[in-house]
């Protein structure tokens, strides 16, 4: 049997450092980002309720990382040591898919496109991932630019393609970007 891809646990930017999420970080993620309508508008996910919620999820971040399914890492700012949010690579064979949050009070500023990047980067240049890709919301135009900033090409809309809970349910078309050998 192929053995599976593994990324490093650890990746450096110029001004981030990224390391796999742990329950531990679940205070510090429920009030940066998870609780945030803002930040999860675009999410399969509503934001959490609770502390807890945000627990239940770093373990299925933990099982992810145990079981080679799933690679979501914190992106913690140098200057100050600081979680801003999140970035993640999902490994299927020869693909990879990536995605990624901010802190509100933080967009603008290129944290989003800085990890993205690292991480095409880095699943680009292995010998068995044919193709890096991602998908945003149609709605989501700053997502679309971080991908294009990192070097994702856009290959098309499909239309009515996911529901979000943000949207009531209703399907939303979604983006396909993708950087391919
Ligand atoms: C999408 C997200 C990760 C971007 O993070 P960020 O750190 O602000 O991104 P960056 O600063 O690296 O780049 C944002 C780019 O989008 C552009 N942008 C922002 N809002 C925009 C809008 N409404 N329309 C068009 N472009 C927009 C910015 O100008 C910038 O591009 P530029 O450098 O060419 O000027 C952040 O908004 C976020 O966490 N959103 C919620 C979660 C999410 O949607 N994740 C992605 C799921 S696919």
């Amino acid at each position: 049997m192929e053995e599976k891809i593994r990324p490093p646990e650890r990746m450096d930017t110029d001004r981030l450092w990224l390391r796999p999420v742990v329950v531990g970080d679940a205070e510090t993620i429920y009030e940066t980002y998870a609780h945030d309508l803002e930040v999860t508008r675009f999410a399969t996910w509503v934001p959490h309720a609770s502390v807890v919620e945000t627990q239940r999820y770093l373990q299925a971040c933990e099982t992810g990382w145990r079981e080679g399914t799933a690679f979501p890492w914190a992106l913690i700012r140098k200057a100050d040591d600081r979680l801003i949010g999140s970035a993640e690579l999902r490994i299927d064979q020869y693909k990879a898919e990536i995605g990624y949050l901010i802190a509100r009070p933080l967009w603008g500023k290129g944290y989003a496109t800085e990890a993205a990047r690292v991480l095409v980067d880095w699943a680009y240049a292995h010998p068995d991932i044919y193709r890096v890709w991602a998908t945003c919301d149609a709605g989501n135009l700053a997502s679309a630019r971080v991908l294009e900033k990192a070097g994702l090409v856009f290959e098309g809309r499909i239309r009515r393609w996911l529901r979000r809970p943000g949207y009531k349910g209703v399907p939303r078309d979604v983006l396909f970007y993708a950087k391919v050998k």
